[in-house]
């Protein structure tokens, strides 16, 4: 089966090039907040204040929640992160996930729980010790943040893709799959950083999340692609891609990771596009921003109003 994928080189704040309901998966993993800087002067996380941090990530909550069909799953994989004690004066975590699971509960994805994925991240808060705090004595050892996060959402709704019999049997999970790929624990290491981004979660991640929750012909959609890790698993796995990457010096790694498969049942008519995002002026992403803000409140009326819940009942959905 052949395959396309679309590279937009832009920012994911605002996905004009992507039409409402037509995504079926959403896998990513965000910028993290002042950590990691990607080269590009509109990134989201390494020059902002935590609001804004969070504020931008939402405005791309928001766009995920538009392009994609009903029924269908945003997975985020996020890690608690820690203040560094130089800078903030004392040791600390910052749970950026509670934000994010709020503000998508707000505007209406249902929160469907987290796989906790475990593997060793570095945690050197002032200069490389592998124990922390008090060590070996009480009260102010440190728990060594040794797991990440893959959060699962779910637009309400009934999907508008009519699957067919044939696809469902090509979209089958063996039942050792099913079993592995189910539990609250995964299992496996991170990526050796030595490809041309800083950044990469290892393949396994989306190779699991595409076979558990799309069907093969479907559209994956990585609103932060880095290197291209997404698209070249969904292109293993005959789904098509789109991806966001807001800086343009990743286009070599990110077109050498999804051509360079050698394992897959590629076929030569896959297709690759590459899109540059027309400028957006901050004041578009501003305005759209208000605007969600209200919308926001609208929402969480909605959802927290018990006339609402008793129509989802009714709809069965
Ligand atoms: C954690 S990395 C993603 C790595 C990816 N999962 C991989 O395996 O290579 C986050 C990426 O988001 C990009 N980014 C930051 N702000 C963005 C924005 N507003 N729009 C699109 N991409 C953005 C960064 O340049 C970086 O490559």
């Amino acid at each position: 089966m052949s395959t396309k994928h679309k590279i937009i080189i832009g920012d994911s704040r605002c996905m004009a090039e992507v039409k409402d309901e037509s995504v079926h998966l959403v896998i990513t993993s965000p910028p993290y907040w002042q950590i990691k800087d990607y080269g590009e002067k509109s990134q989201i996380g390494f020059n902002d204040s935590y609001e804004d941090y969070i504020g931008k990530l939402n405005q791309v909550w928001s766009e995920c929640y538009r392009i994609l069909d009903p029924g269908c799953r945003l997975c985020v994989n996020i890690g608690d992160q820690f203040a560094r004690a130089i800078t903030y004066g004392r040791y600390k975590i910052i749970p950026i996930r509670t934000e994010i699971i709020k503000f998508c509960e707000s505007i209406g994805f249902d929160y469907m729980g987290a796989v906790i994925w475990q593997k060793m991240t570095t945690m050197n808060t002032s200069g490389g010790a592998s124990v922390m705090g008090s060590y070996p004595y009480p009260r102010n050892g440190l728990i060594a943040i040794d797991y990440e996060f893959i959060l699962l959402f779910k637009k309400l709704g009934k999907t508008t893709n009519n699957v067919s019999r044939a696809i469902k049997e090509k979209s089958k999970l063996t039942n050792e799959e099913w079993r592995k790929y189910f539990t609250g624990h995964w299992n496996f290491a991170g990526e050796k950083q030595n490809g041309g981004h800083i950044a990469m979660f290892p393949e396994e991640l989306p190779r699991r999340l595409i076979k558990m929750f799309s069907f093969v012909g479907e559209n994956v959609l990585d609103p932060f692609l880095g290197s291209g890790t997404t698209s070249k698993m969904a292109r293993e796995l005959s789904r098509n891609s789109i991806g966001y990457e807001i800086n343009k010096d990743f286009l070599p790694v990110i077109k050498e990771k999804i051509g360079r498969n050698k394992k897959s049942s590629l076929t030569k008519d896959d297709v690759l596009e590459i899109v540059y995002q027309r400028s957006k002026n901050e004041t578009v992403l501003n305005n759209k921003s208000k605007t969600k803000e209200n919308n926001r409140a609208i929402l969480n009326n909605r959802i927290n109003h018990p006339e609402y819940w008793k129509q989802l009942k009714n709809a069965n959905l």
